[in-house]
């Protein structure tokens, strides 16, 4: 097997006196996309803070192409090739779509190519070039989802970082957005995405991880994560 892209090895969390994440070691290899999935509160969103640099581990390394980047500052990890598209998507509601994606190439590498990778994106979303001019704040949800994936894919990451896309996006849209990432996976960047839409997340995925309490208790194949009997019970209400 080829060397993974990504790997956090040992990697705890705290926030203050509260311990967020135990031991936590997954990998994610070139070209995959991998699920976390897990309970509110589990250490999703803080164990890809801990990989974009936004929460420092307390111990343990992440490693990224072979080099450890826990100790590197967030916007280093960008250049080097690690997107995150946060929770809440957090966009700047009273700038354009364009604006938006415009700041998401404003490191070093990306800066350059500017014009040529919105006109990808604008490609690639066809129904946010329509709009490129409108206000990010006044677009529905599924459109700013696209936009916070747009402006994350500005910076040509190989490992893109999604937290939760679906939430609070009616079933149709959630759909739409599932498909656009499994393009983006397709077209060769590495994703690692954190669900709580635990049916939809794995079937786009190649491998999942379970994330309970800060500690992973489960990890395999996506189909084999949908047929067990925990995830079944715990995340499905099977
Ligand atoms: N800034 C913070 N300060 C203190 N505690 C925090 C902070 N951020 C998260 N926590 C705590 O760390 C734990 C893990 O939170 P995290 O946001 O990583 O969970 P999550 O799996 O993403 O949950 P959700 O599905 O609700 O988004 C929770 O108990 C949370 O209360
Ligand atoms: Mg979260």
């Amino acid at each position: 097997m080829t060397a993974p892209l990504l790997t956090t090895d040992g990697v705890s969390a705290t926030y203050g006196d509260f311990q967020a994440l135990f031991d936590i070691t997954l990998q994610v290899h070139p070209g995959e996309i991998v699920t976390l999935i897990g309970a509110n509160g589990a250490g999703k969103t803080t164990t890809l803070r801990v990989i974009s640099g936004l929460v420092r581990p307390k111990s343990g390394t992440v490693c990224f192409l072979g080099e450890d980047i826990s100790k590197i500052p967030p916007d280093e990890i960008v250049e080097r090739g690690v997107s995150h598209v946060p929770e809440a998507r957090q966009l700047f509601p009273y700038m354009s779509v364009e604006e938006n994606l415009a700041l998401g190439a404003y490191i070093g590498r990306a800066r350059p190519k500017l014009k040529e990778t919105m006109d990808e994106q604008f490609d690639f979303f066809p129904r946010l070039k329509e709009r490129r001019k409108q206000l990010a704040g006044t677009l529905s949800g599924g459109e700013q989802q696209m936009v916070a994936i747009a402006r994350a894919l500005m910076a040509q990451p190989k490992l893109l970082l999604l937290d939760e896309p679906s939430l609070g996006l009616a079933p149709k849209v959630v759909e739409e957005v599932f498909e656009k990432i499994r393009q983006v996976g397709n077209s060769g960047v590495t994703v690692l995405l954190v669900e709580q839409n635990v049916v939809d997340g794995l079937s786009i995925s190649d491998r999942g991880y379970v994330v309970e309490n800060g500690v992973i208790t489960l990890q395999g194949k996506a189909k084999e994560l949908l047929a067990n009997e925990h995830v079944r019970a715990a995340y499905l209400g099977l």
